[in-house]
C-alpha cells in the first residue's frame, strides 16, 4: 500500500526523547523509574494520546496504546520496544521501536487504513538490566517469566525494592495482574536497530531476524580476607580480588575453549570492597554476562565457569558464591511474521537480509505470550550502548515503513 513516513517528524520526537537524559547530551542515561524515565513516558503517553490511541498502563508501567481495529474483538497485532538506556548510551536503543512504531500507526491511519485487528503499541518497562541486574522484568513478567513473588524480591543497588520504586513512580496495583494470558495477541513485531555492524557492511536497509539468542546473568561474590597492603606477606594473603581476575580469565578461556563463533561471555561489572589503595580487598562483587545462539553449549559453558570457580575459591582460600539471575532459551521467529516482513521489504523495494539477533530484546519473552518477529535497521559502524550510537533518518524512516506495511499485513484491513 502508499505509505508515507515523515521523516522528519519521527526523528525530532526521537531528540524530545533524547532529552530527557540524567546526563547532559549527546549522552543518554535513563534508568527504569528515575527522574528521566518517569518524565520520557509523560512525553510518549502524550503523544500516544495526540495520534488518537487507548492508553492503559499496567502495575510495574508497561504501557499500551491501542488503535482499535474494525473486529475489536480478535486479539490485536502487537509491536514497540523500551524507553530506558543503561548509563552512557545512545538515542537509538528502544526508542526507535517506539517511536517508529508510533509513526508507522500514523502513517498507516493517514494512508486511510482501517486495520481489522487491533494493532497495539508497546513500550516495556526496563529493558535493560541496570536497575534491577535482570534484562526485561516488564516483558518477563508479561510472558509470565518472571513471577510476582520473584518480581517483588528483586531490589537495586540501593537495596530500594521494585515495589517501593514503581509506587513512587505511579505504578500501583497487583503484580501479579502484569501477566497476559497465552495468546492476548496474535502477533507481536518489534522494530529495533541492530546494534551490530552486518547490515551496514552489506549496504542494507533492513534485517529480518530468524531467532534471538539465548541471554545468561550471574552474580557472582568472591570473599576473602582484607588487611594492610604493607604489612600482610604474599603467602599469608586471601585477595578477593586476584582470585576475582583469575575467575573472569578462566571465564574468557572457558567460553572460547567449549563454546562456538556465537559464545560471548562479558564480566561488565566488578566492584571491589573496600576499595582502598593501601587496603587488601576483602569482596568483590561482579557480574556475567554469557550468550549464546545454542542454548545448551552456553550451559555447558555456565556449568564449568561454576567448576573452576570452586577450583579458584579452594586453591585461593576464599569463598566464590555464585547466584543466577536468569538462563534464557533462544527464541525462534515466526515464519509468518518472517514472510510478512519478506513481502513488505518487497513491496517497497528495500533491500534486506535474514539474520540472527545477538542482542536479546522484549520480543524474546513475547515469544512465550505468542507468535514473535523483530525488523532491524543498520546503525553507524555496528555501535550501541555508547553515545555515538547512530542510524539515518532515512534509515529509521525504512525501518518505520516495513514496520508500518507489516503490521498492515498481520492484522489485515482495507483501505
Ligand atoms: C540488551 O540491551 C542486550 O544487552 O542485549
Ligand atoms: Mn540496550
Ligand atoms: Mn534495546
Amino acid at each position: 500500500m502508499k505509505l508515507d513516513i515523515d521523516q522528519q517528524l519521527l526523528q525530532s520526537e526521537i531528540d524530545a526523547l533524547a532529552g530527557y537524559s540524567s546526563e547532559p547530551p549527546p549522552v543518554v542515561t535513563r534508568v527504569v523509574y528515575s527522574e528521566a524515565d518517569r518524565e520520557a513516558r509523560v512525553y510518549v503517553k502524550g503523544l500516544f494520546a495526540e495520534a488518537g490511541l487507548d492508553v492503559r498502563e499496567d502495575p510495574i508501567g508497561n504501557a499500551f496504546a491501542r488503535w482499535v481495529g474494525s473486529e475489536p474483538e480478535l486479539p490485536p497485532v502487537g509491536t514497540g520496544s523500551h524507553i530506558d538506556a543503561i548509563p552512557n548510551a545512545g538515542k537509538y536503543d528502544g526508542t526507535v521501536g517506539v517511536l517508529g512504531g508510533l509513526e508507522a500507526i500514523r502513517a498507516l491511519q493517514r494512508g486511510g487504513f482501517t486495520p481489522r485487528r487491533s494493532i497495539e503499541l508497546l513500550l516495556f518497562t526496563a529493558e535493560e538490566p541496570t536497575r534491577f541486574g535482570i534484562g526485561c522484568p516488564g516483558s518477563r513478567m508479561l510472558a509470565g517469566a518472571l513471577t510476582a513473588e520473584a518480581a517483588g524480591q528483586l531490589r537495586d543497588r540501593d537495596e530500594a525494592s521494585l515495589n517501593e520504586l514503581r509506587a513512587a513512580a505511579g505504578f500501583g496495583g497487583e503484580l501479579a495482574d502484569v501477566a497476559l494470558p497465552r495468546g492476548y495477541y496474535e502477533y507481536f513485531v518489534e522494530l529495533h536497530i541492530e546494534q551490530g555492524p552486518l547490515l551496514e557492511r552489506e549496504g542494507l536497509s533492513i534485517g529480518i531476524v530468524q531467532s534471538i539468542a539465548a541471554p545468561a546473568g550471574l552474580n557472582i561474590l568472591i570473599e576473602g580476607e582484607g588487611g594492610h597492603a604493607g604489612t600482610v606477606l604474599m603467602p599469608d594473603r586471601k585477595d578477593a580480588f586476584t582470585a576475582a581476575a583469575e575467575l573472569a580469565l578462566a571465564i574468557e578461556g572457558l567460553t572460547k575453549q567449549l563454546g562456538g563463533s556465537d559464545t560471548v561471555a562479558t564480566v561488565g561489572k566488578c566492584e571491589v570492597f573496600p576499595g582502598a589503595v593501601n587496603s587488601i580487598p576483602n569482596r568483590v562483587k561482579m557480574s556475567l554476562d554469557l550468550r549464546d545462539t545454542d542454548g545448551a553449549r552456553r550451559d555447558r559453558v555456565l556449568d564449568a565457569v561454576g567448576i573452576a570457580a570452586k577450583e579458584i575459591a579452594a586453591r585461593r582460600r576464599v569463598a566464590i558464591t555464585t547466584e543466577l539471575l536468569n538462563a534464557d532459551a533462544p527464541a525462534p521467529c515466526d515464519t509468518q511474521i518472517i514472510e510478512a516482513s519478506r513481502a513488505a521489504c518487497e513491496a517497497h523495494g528495500i533491500p534486506y537480509r535474514e539474520m540472527v539477533s545477538r542482542a536479546y530484546h522484549d520480543s524474546l519473552f513475547m515469544h512465550r505470550v505468542c507468535p514473535m518477529g523483530m525488523i532491524f535497521i543498520p546503525c553507524r559502524g555496528g555501535v550501541s550502548h555508547r553515545p555515538d550510537e547512530y542510524s539515518s533518518p532515512e534509515q529509521i524512516a525504512a525501518g518505520a515503513l516495513v514496520l508500518a506495511e507489516t503490521l498492515a499485513r498481520l492484522a489485515g484491513g482495507a483501505e
